[in-house]
């Protein structure tokens, strides 16, 4: 959680800095602070709430905007409450060092004990303030420079970090390093500038070249000089690539869409495309991935598949388990990569670990690949971050290609997650001979059009819209699907709830005589996947049950239907597809219903409160 960024070099570093801190915001968004250093003195604004809050403050004061140097933070508290005292940068008892920081110190209390032995006084409630004095204390003790003192506070230190620090007595240095929390370096032409942010997001326009830490590795960025990267623990040199990033400005902004996360839905054809793009060869009749054909033994061999993700990853990860279990015919289990890291899981070197991660920095997730390596199973990623720390852990993996998903609700990352799960399903299936080759062809040619056919379901946009005014004001809803669409049904109360903090609820269609149905009267709204496939007939029954009990129903049903129509309030069309494919086009008119309410109700649909696109911290 939390975005840092920072500039060194000839230019204005405020607006950098700012700007840097607006594209980060998607990592947590409760307070937001800068440091300038104008040459002379260094200046910290920060306050609770938003980077436009910050810059609200600092247009008040235009010596907080001056200077080459600056270091910014935008935060996801951890430690202490959001409030300004406890926002970033945090400045250390001389008023000589700055630092930024994402993640935790776990073992803040007894550091900050042994510096008030030492007569150390603290502002805030923080973690991130008591490192900055540490790193202060050893400066002073061992008479060394930042670097080295970084170096040496960090080994004392246990937790996670990303941080940037600053130094006023080196004033053409900052030193960032990185345990557990992404950190990019974007290096300037001729050395003559340096960037740094927890992705690259803030420096695309200036520069395409760009140094990524490992975990446990530091940097000394000296202008002019260049970048040094060592290891923490034995101060080692560092043997670094410089990467040619892919990112483009136009990615990562809003595209004419009032929000990302509108932006990111209307994505989905083409991230879907991208996402089989160059692996699903139609005309020859093959799936080409050599991230699973270069272990094909493994998968064939394996006795199970285990998925461990969070969050909207973790319904795609259910949608897996149907998927896996139907086509391939390899058992699968689904578990939470939080409860599956402290459970103490039977794990064997025939099993296949499947880690499924947007972001691919899930602090859980990244635990649970650990463990599962440590035990002896292959671990396989899907990630849409390149070169995130999950796509590096694992043994092997698919990425995405969805593009930078921005808006904190997840949606077209969701898709093409179960877009790759449904090629290596596939790929599976065909390779053990649990389908034929003219099923694998069929589901191919019905894959092909699934892009066209999220956008068919995208032009239902204002339809959508309309059903959203009507059921905007409800304080609970159900969400109900089966088979395939149960987790869909999950994830579509998800949705609403992230975004609107309406309570709804996602249950399997047939469960709801086990509790929920207490729920219904006529004020509940109740969103029923009804698609023509799978267990349609058992649906309509459970949508009568409904009726009966004068429930508002908006169904999702297939083109052509009747019968739902007749007895539904209001029903949605999707195109007609195979059963297992389904999910990738019901999903659609939910993520427009929850953006829609959310809109109505005038909530921020791309922050919402409390959450964070990326969470680094357990
Ligand atoms: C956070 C986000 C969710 C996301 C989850 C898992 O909670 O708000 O949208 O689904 O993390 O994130 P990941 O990057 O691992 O998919």
């Amino acid at each position: 959680m939390c975005g840092i960024t920072g500039y060194i070099g000839y230019r204005e570093a405020y607006p950098i800095v700012i700007k840097g801190l607006q594209r980060l915001e998607y990592r947590g968004y409760d307070s937001a602070g800068i440091m300038l250093f104008d040459g002379q003195d260094i200046h910290v604004t920060k306050t609770k709430g938003k980077v436009v809050d910050l810059e609200a403050l600092a247009n008040n004061d235009e010596k907080s905007k001056k200077g080459s140097t600056g270091i910014g933070h935008t935060r996801w508290a951890t430690h202490g409450v959001p409030n300004d005292v406890n926002s970033h940068p945090h400045t250390s008892m001389s008023g000589n060092l700055v630092i930024v920081h994402n993640g935790i110190i776990e073992n803040y209390d007894t550091i900050k004990k042994e510096l008030i032995n030492r007569g150390y006084t603290f502002k805030s409630d923080t973690d991130t303030e008591v490192l900055v004095n540490l790193i202060e204390e050893v400066k002073k003790t061992e008479d060394c420079k930042l670097g080295k003192a970084v170096q040496i506070a960090l080994n004392q230190v246990v937790g996670a970090y990303a941080i940037a620090v600053f130094d006023k007595s080196k004033t053409n240095e900052i030193v960032v390093a990185r345990l557990g929390s992404p950190i990019a370096i974007g290096i300037g032409k001729d050395y003559k500038e340096f960037f740094v942010a927890s992705d690259a997001s803030p420096f695309i326009e200036y520069t395409n070249k760009a140094i990524y830490l490992e975990d446990e590795e530091m940097a000394v960025i000296k202008v002019g000089k260049g970048v040094k990267v060592r290891k923490i623990k034995d101060d080692s040199l560092v043997d670094t690539t410089i990467q040619e990033l892919q990112l483009s400005l136009e990615q990562i902004e809003k595209g004419g869409y009032d929000h990302f996360m509108l932006k990111e839905i209307h994505e989905q054809p083409k991230a879907i495309q991208d996402t089989f793009r160059g692996r699903m060869l139609a005309d020859e009749g093959i799936i080409k991935m050599s991230s699973v054909s270069n272990h094909l033994e493994k998968f064939l061999n394996a006795d199970r598949i285990i998925i461990v993700a969070c969050g909207t990853s973790w319904h795609a990860g259910l949608v897996g388990e149907y998927l896996f279990e139907d086509i391939a015919r390899i058992p699968v289990e689904v578990e939470y990569a939080s409860e599956f890291r402290y459970r103490n899981p039977i794990i064997t070197e025939k099993d296949i670990v499947i880690a499924i991660s947007q972001s691919g920095e899930t602090a859980d997730t990244l635990a649970a690949i650990k463990l599962a390596k440590s035990k002896g199973a292959f671990v396989f990623g899907v990630c849409n971050v390149v070169g995130s720390s999950i796509a590096r852990e694992t043994h092997s993996g698919s990425y995405t290609h969805a593009g930078p998903e921005i808006g904190v609700a997840s949606t077209k990352a969701f898709t093409t997650q179960i877009t790759v799960l449904t090629l290596i399903a596939l790929k599976l299936g065909k390779a053990k001979g649990n389908i034929s080759q003219t099923d694998f062809n069929s589901y191919i040619q019905m894959m092909r059009l699934i892009p066209s056919q999220v956008e068919k379901v995208l032009e239902s946009d204002e339809h959508v819209k309309y059903i959203s005014s009507i059921y905007k004001d409800a304080t609970n809803c159900l969400y109900l699907g089966r088979g395939f669409n149960f987790p869909v049904a999950l994830e579509g109360a998800l949705k609403l709830k992230e975004i609107s903090y309406i309570h709804a609820e996602g249950y399997p269609a047939a469960e709801m005589k086990h509790g929920p149905i207490a729920l219904i009267d006529e004020n509940m709204p109740i969103f029923v996947i009804a698609t023509n496939k799978g267990h349609y007939e058992k649906v309509v029954s459970n949508i009568q049950e409904i009726k009966s009990r004068a429930g508002k129903i908006i169904a999702v049903v297939t083109e052509g239907d009747t019968t739902v129509k007749e007895i539904a309030d209001h029903v949605i069309e999707i195109p007609e597809t195979a059963e297992a494919l389904t999910p990738l086009l019901t999903t659609i008119p939910l993520q427009l219903l929850s953006y829609h309410i959310a809109v109505m109700l005038g909530k921020n649909v791309d922050q919402p409160r409390n959450l964070a696109k990326s969470v680094t911290v357990e």
